[in-house]
């Protein structure tokens, strides 16, 4: 925390993103405040409570619409105010285009391999160029100086970062893409490619979660946008404007504060089964997460299923809980997911279970975050099987979660996260047969060398937390801003 103040005394910061920290939605007369299921909200809130500034987003919940104007500022959060959050409202057409269009169903699956074929729509394209002009045109309006820290994020903004450099010239932009970064063939495939590219190059930083996607980007921009690459110092300079590329690990808050009301591993364990009528010794397996086509869901499912049949006598001792918050569910990739995984539910019960034993509880409801760790807390194992993930803060957020170092976390080798959580055990997710030994493995490892395992993890996160994420894109910030002023005295 120290690190964010110190790297830019006084600076002015902005972060631009399409989710907002928080939703209110009505109900039942009132209105609740609901804490969306999203990696980057995760990791950007406890970052600008910390600094201070202005978040501005997507309005998405229906309780402000009619009261809130777009120019009202509201102070969050609620119950202590720290930062300002600005919406932005957006119709429904343009959501369409923008947000399920553009977004969903071009960028995600293209960034993403997990073989969902991209859908690219002109109609798309136009309402993605006038949202990303829309928040620019908000980033200036807000900006109270001429050299504001613009934190942009993700990929509902690529085209932003240009557009706010050329209203506010000065400004440092620093861009975070928080999925994967493909091959340039891949890229490739998007028919403004190039459009893409000289948007995020109008920022002043751009950040990856790791090297990996860096050289992604760098043999993309190679290929498709007439620029000098210098992959030494990590910059690409288009029409005289540098920017520097580099891997920055997203990571999250330690201690996570949903951490704080936790009652003790003990009595979540407890509480847990019994909410869900198991007895207090049964093995219990937990996914948390999105209900989304990369996060492999159905592929642990059919591990959990292979388990069972290679060992039968895990019947009754073993349950797999799936907490799958709905998600982008208008887009039939999403909605088809969410009958399958219900479908496959069923079978496997059947298949394994009777009428006092459901090996597989899915559960598809939004969960909050206290919600959330007490269900990581009452777990023997964690699942996290994505298909393609750029970083995956559910293995982060599962290892803070055990301040008891016990429990064991299953990882998939194709998330950002299994790079520096060696200690758990690696998967290959579209290795079935390798997931289901993994997971009875997991089950039968002793609580030594789980503590031994969860230690290394721990202190790792505690080190790498999302503090340090954001205090090193702001040192290198402050370092471009330094230099910037050299150059302006010259
Ligand atoms: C990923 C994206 C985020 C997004 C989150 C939730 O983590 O990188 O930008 O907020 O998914 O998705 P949603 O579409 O609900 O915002």
């Amino acid at each position: 925390q120290n690190l964010l103040r110190e790297a830019l005394p006084g600076a002015e910061v902005l972060i631009v993103s399409n989710r907002e920290p928080y939703i209110h939605n009505r109900s039942d007369g009132g209105v609740v405040v609901q804490t969306p299921a999203s990696g980057l909200v995760s990791a950007l809130e406890p970052v600008i409570r910390a600094c201070g500034g202005t978040w501005i987003a997507h309005g998405s919940g229906d309780a402000d619409r009619e009261t809130v104007d777009e120019r009202d500022r509201i102070a969050v959060p609620p119950e202590a105010p720290a930062y300002s959050l600005r919406r932005i409202w957006i119709s429904e057409e343009e959501q369409d285009g923008y947000y399920y269009g553009l977004a969903n169903e071009g960028l995600w699956p293209l960034c993403h391999i997990a073989f969902v074929r991209p859908v690219f729509r002109e109609a798309d394209w136009r309402a993605y160029e006038k949202i990303n002009e829309r928040f620019a045109e908000a980033v200036a309006r807000e900006a109270q100086t001429d050299d504001p820290i613009v934190l942009v994020q993700d990929y509902h903004f690529a085209l932003a970062p240009r557009m706010i450099r050329e209203r506010l010239p000065k400004a440092t932009i620093i861009a975070f893409w928080h999925i994967p970064w493909p091959n340039a063939e891949t890229f490739g495939i998007c028919p403004w490619k190039e459009r893409i590219i000289e948007g995020l190059l109008g920022c002043t930083i751009l950040g990856f979660h790791t090297r990996f996607h860096c050289n992604n980007f760098f043999e993309t921009v190679d290929r498709f946008v007439e620029s000098r690459i210098d992959r030494e110092h990590g910059t690409v300079t288009l029409g005289g404007h540098e920017t520097f590329v580099r891997a920055y690990p997203i990571s999250i808050d330690w201690p996570p504060k949903a951490l704080a009301a936790q009652p003790s591993v003990e009595e979540c364990r407890l509480q847990t089964r019994r909410s869900l009528g198991l007895a207090s010794d049964v093995m219990l397996a937990v996914g948390i997460e999105r209900f989304d086509y990369t996060k492999g869901i159905l592929d642990r499912m059919k591990a959990v299923d292979l388990l069972l049949t290679l060992d039968p006598s895990l019947k009754g001792r073993f349950v797999f809980v799936q907490a799958a918050a709905p998600t982008r569910s208008r887009l039939p990739t999403y909605s088809r997911l969410q009958s399958e995984a219900q479908e496959l539910a069923r079978e496997i019960n059947a298949r394994h279970g009777d009428e006092s034993y459901r090996p597989i509880r899915l559960v598809i409801r939004h969960h909050e975050p206290a919600e959330v760790f007490g269900l990581f807390r009452a777990a023997d194992l964690c699942i996290v099987s994505s298909l393609h993930d750029g970083m995956n803060l559910v293995a982060k957020e599962f290892v803070a979660s055990r301040d008891d170092e016990q429990g064991v976390l299953v990882l998939s080798s194709f998330t950002g996260a299994s790079r520096e959580m060696a200690e758990a055990l690696i998967v290959n997710p579209y290795n079935i047969q390798e997931m289901a030994e993994a997971i009875g493995m997991a089950l039968r490892i002793p609580a030594n060398e789980q503590r031994e395992r969860m230690r290394l993890m721990r202190q790792r996160v505690r080190e790498r937390n999302v503090y340090r994420w954001a205090g090193q894109m702001l040192i290198d910030a402050a370092r471009s801003r330094q230099q910037r002023r050299i150059l302006d005295i010259a």
